[in-house]
């Protein structure tokens, strides 16, 4: 089976979190990282032993290898970022939560429905208002 491969996000406290999980199963390879500056990415990806890193996530985004996005950045970049990555073809896992209001939300689960993509966040505020 091809391995699923994956970029991430945002890593901070919880990105690098991300990256041992998805290690651990086996079937995803984390090909890039992106972060708030390419200094910051550089060594983030030289301490989780990541080949290729971003300063722009746009261009992770770009990169064509990348199948899935792990989104891990700050509540208020999700709607937008995991909405850049489903029109540029990727699938999405968003840290929660996956928008701030139920419109962003709705929308990109249309985006999510039309281009036949993964829109998953993996755990939910329910009960949080
Ligand atoms: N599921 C959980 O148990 C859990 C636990 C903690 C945090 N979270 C969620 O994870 C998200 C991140 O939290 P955290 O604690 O890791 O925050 P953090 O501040 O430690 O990390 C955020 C990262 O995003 C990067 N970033 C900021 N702006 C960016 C941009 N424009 N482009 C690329 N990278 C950018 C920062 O440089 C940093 O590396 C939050 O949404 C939070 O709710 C979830």
């Amino acid at each position: 089976m091809d391995k699923v491969k994956v970029g991430i996000i945002g890593t901070g406290f919880i990105g690098p979190a991300h990256i041992e999980a998805l290690r651990r199963l086996g079937f995803v390879e984390i090909v890039a990282l992106a972060d708030s500056n390419e200094a910051v990415a550089k060594q983030k990806a030289e301490v989780l032993h990541v080949d290729k890193y971003y300063g722009d996530y746009m261009n992770l985004l770009a990169d064509k290898e990348i199948d899935a996005v792990h989104i891990c950045t700050p509540n208020h970049l999700h709607y937008r970022m995991a909405k850049e990555a489903l029109l540029a073809g990727k699938h999405v896992v968003c840290e929660k939560p996956l928008a701030v209001n139920t419109e962003q939300a709705n929308e990109l689960v249309e985006i999510a429905r039309e281009k036949q993509l993964v829109n998953a966040v993996h755990l939910t505020y329910d009960f949080i208002p």
